[in-house]
């Protein structure tokens, strides 16, 4: 039986990054495989201070954000993290069979970690809650950007352990990477991924900007002093970066929009991408703000949360089991 799964962290904005990294492969695969996941990764939010008000807002914005993108309740278990007791439970587990070296040399947490003195524990724990997440219900490939590829990775490696010490109980996943648009960058500094978090909002697109702010964030997109339209992402990150966002929501190749741009300028390849990325975006809203007003999204969590809590449940008694914590 073949398993997809992912998450976001309902922390500030849902941006196009987070859009094509995680959501544009979960609404194509849909229907490749058994059973898909996706689920509100709030518990993941709460590893950095978060206004209890603002997160509670947020947690039914990405809810319906999620729907409105495309994920299909029919097809895809839609839950939130933190109504299944179970998977805290399975991290604490895995805590126990992951070497602190191991979790402390996440990128990830080395970067964060370096940014605020008074980090929590959380931030370190970070990647083994995410290991549950993964591997409670036997996935086998989870939807990421490359920023998450490592946690995936770790995931992996846990589970194997596991598996070794205490006999096969997990399926071991793999981090499923689309092609294009694997990072989205910055609009202002093509270096540096695309951030919900990111100081310069410039440079970042989020899924409720309108089609005016898209057009004049896109149009203001840094990139370089020649003169032709090709991908390069040593030489041309910021060209690069609007092929990229261009093909993810086009499905168009990159070789094809190069080919349409010869012998045409940087305006007018941004026209283009400001015009696909604004039509997508207003479909997208205008089925938001149906959702987000209805009663719809309550009846999907509560579905989803049940099976949820059926597989990890079982999963964690498993674990218990194995490892010799019952009575
Ligand atoms: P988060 O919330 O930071 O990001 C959600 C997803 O969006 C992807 N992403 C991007 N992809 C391309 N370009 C970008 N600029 C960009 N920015 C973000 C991320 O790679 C991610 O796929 N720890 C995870 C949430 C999580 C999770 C999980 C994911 C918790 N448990 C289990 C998968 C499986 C996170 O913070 O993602």
């Amino acid at each position: 039986m073949s398993k997809l799964l992912t998450g976001l962290k309902p922390t500030g904005e849902f941006t196009l990054g987070n859009y094509i990294g995680a959501i544009v492969p979960l609404v194509k695969l849909q229907d490749d495989y058994d059973e898909v996941f996706l689920f509100v990764a709030d518990l993941h939010a709460l590893t950095v201070y978060q206004d209890p008000k603002e997160l509670r807002a947020r947690i039914r914005k990405f809810i319906a954000m999620y729907i409105a993108c495309g994920v299909d309740p029919k097809k895809t278990t839609i839950y939130l993290q933190s109504e299944n007791p179970y998977i805290p439970a399975i991290s604490w587990l895995l805590e126990c069979t992951t070497q602190f070296g191991e979790a402390s040399r996440m990128i990830q947490f080395k970067e964060k970690s370096k940014q605020n003195a008074n980090f929590s524990v959380g931030l370190l724990t970070y990647p083994i809650l995410m290991a549950a997440d993964i591997l409670y219900c036997d996935t086998n490939d989870v939807p990421v950007g490359i920023d998450q590829k490592q946690h995936v990775e770790l995931a992996r490696d846990v589970a194997e352990r596991f598996n070794h010490k205490y006999g096969e109980t997990f399926v071991l996943p793999q981090p499923y990477i689309a092609k294009e648009g694997t990072k989205i960058k910055d609009l202002k500094d093509p270096t540096k991924k695309m951030s919900k978090s990111e100081e310069n909002p410039q440079g970042v697109i989020t899924m409720f900007d309108t089609r005016e702010v898209i057009t004049k964030k896109i149009m203001r997109a840094t990139t370089d002093s020649e003169m032709d339209v090709h991908f390069d992402e040593d030489k041309k990150p910021g060209i690069s970066n609007l092929l990229n966002i261009a093909s993810a929501l086009s499905g168009q190749k990159i070789a094809e929009i190069e080919q349409q741009f010869v012998g045409k300028n940087y305006g007018e390849l941004k026209q283009y991408v400001a015009e696909i990325v604004a039509t997508k975006l207003e479909a997208i809203q205008a089925r938001y703000e149906t959702l987000l007003n209805g009663k719809e999204l309550d009846a999907i969590l509560d579905q989803g949360i049940q099976k949820s809590i059926q597989l990890a449940k079982a999963k964690y008694e498993q674990m218990k089991e194995k490892m010799g914590v019952v009575r």
